[in-house]
């Protein structure tokens, strides 16, 4: 009978090396961008990653099912023809979107799902929403069919310290939803802080976060090391060890409302190292590399299946993806840049030597012959 346990099993082909086989994991936070962005990055998470939740925030935002069925084209149009991906679109929530869009695109299985960005919290958030309360009637709607909503967890107040913003938008905006919509589907994007953690512990079945590998690898310092680190900044950005910590916790914990989400966002490197530097980090080409050392260094690699490939398509309510992927232990190092059309983009742990190599997928019979 098949089954999915992961297993660390001996590469017959290849002596001593050990192979990490795991059930195909989905990423459920993903900024692929467009035009020759979205052609230099979308192979690198479709080589990894089944499914993909597309986040909207392109320039114009993607407000309309008809802006979501052009975007998803063309992302299938720069896709590897030999690589199986699927991308799960979103809708941008604005100030003035009509319930009627969201409930429509819903039901044609155009969006899976809905995200918030408080306006000007970052990368093409100018359209975002400025009071949780004007887009009531659309998570009214969207609790009522079942449609979850994204948040990016972080209040925009210039009087609120940035490293304070994720836990002030849990006291200020997010306790608030939760009493106004209890059944409201919603997750919690790229926590960063203890407090988020708790938070996602102590809610219902229906709240769950993504965590995103960066999160789990680095802390604040890691932006200052020798001088400034413009490839390191993202947002919400890197908090004090304490929360990268209850991060690491919280992700090896096996518990179901935390899974998997890159949040890889790439930007050129003129846009990155520039005087006023673009919040985003590249993290697609290592991605399962990094959460599978994260997960060993905690002695949890045979709970990594489940964060990865488990708990996100439960949450959603999707089925479980067939296949497996394969990861051998053998040193990789990180290329320093990946090429885009006019421009070059540093991926996280650029020029780092990574002790897992990802090999590709196998299919079911593939993987029963390696049992
Ligand atoms: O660092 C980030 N970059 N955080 C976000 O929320 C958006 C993203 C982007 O689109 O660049
Ligand atoms: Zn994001």
């Amino acid at each position: 009978m098949r089954t999915y346990e992961p297993e660390v099993v001996p590469e017959s082909s290849a002596g001593t090396a050990k192979c990490l086989v795991l059930r195909q994991p989905d990423d459920w936070h993903v900024h692929l961008r467009d035009g020759a962005m979205l052609a230099a990055v979308i192979n690198e998470t479709a080589r990894q990653f089944a499914r993909a939740i597309v986040m909207p925030n392109l320039d114009p935002p993607v407000t309309t099912v008809v802006a979501a069925e052009g975007y998803r084209a063309r992302i299938l149009e720069a896709l590897a023809p030999s690589i199986a991906f699927t991308p799960l679109m979103t809708v941008y929530l604005t100030d003035a979107i009509e319930p009627g869009e969201i409930e429509r695109g819903f039901a044609s299985g155009v969006f899976t799902a809905a995200k918030l960005y408080p306006a000007h919290a970052t990368t093409n958030a100018a359209y975002g929403v400025t009071d949780a309360r004007l887009v009531y009637p659309a998570l009214e709607l969207m609790q009522r069919v079942g449609m979850p909503l994204l948040l990016h967890g972080e209040v925009t107040d210039q009087n609120v310290d940035v490293f304070d913003r994720e836990a002030v938008f849990i006291d200020r905006v997010l306790t608030r939803i939760l009493l106004d919509f209890p059944a409201l589907k919603f997750v919690f994007e790229h926590i960063t802080t203890e407090e988020a953690v708790a938070f996602v512990e102590a809610a219902g079945p229906n709240v769950g976060a993504t965590i995103t590998p960066h999160h789990l690898m680095i802390n604040r310092n890691a932006m200052f090391e020798g001088g400034i680190r413009p490839h390191l900044y993202c947002l919400p950005v890197a908090k004090r060890e304490r929360h990268r910590l209850a991060l690491r916790r919280a992700a090896t914990s096996v518990n179901p409302k935390f899974f998997l989400g890159t949040d890889s966002a790439p930007h050129s490197v003129g846009d990155k190292e520039s005087a006023c530097g673009c919040a985003g980090i590249f993290n697609a080409p290592v991605a399962i590399q990094s959460y599978a050392t994260v997960f060993e260094e905690e002695g949890a690699l045979d709970r990594l299946q489940a964060f990865a490939a488990e708990h996100g398509p439960r949450f959603y309510g999707l089925p479980l993806n067939a296949g497996s992927i394969v990861l051998e232990q053998k040193p990789w190092r990180v290329p320093s840049s990946f090429a885009a059309t006019d421009a070059r983009i540093v991926p996280f742990l650029a020029g780092a030597t990574l002790a897992w190599t990802y090999k590709g997928r196998i299919d079911d019979a593939e993987r029963e012959r390696s049992d």
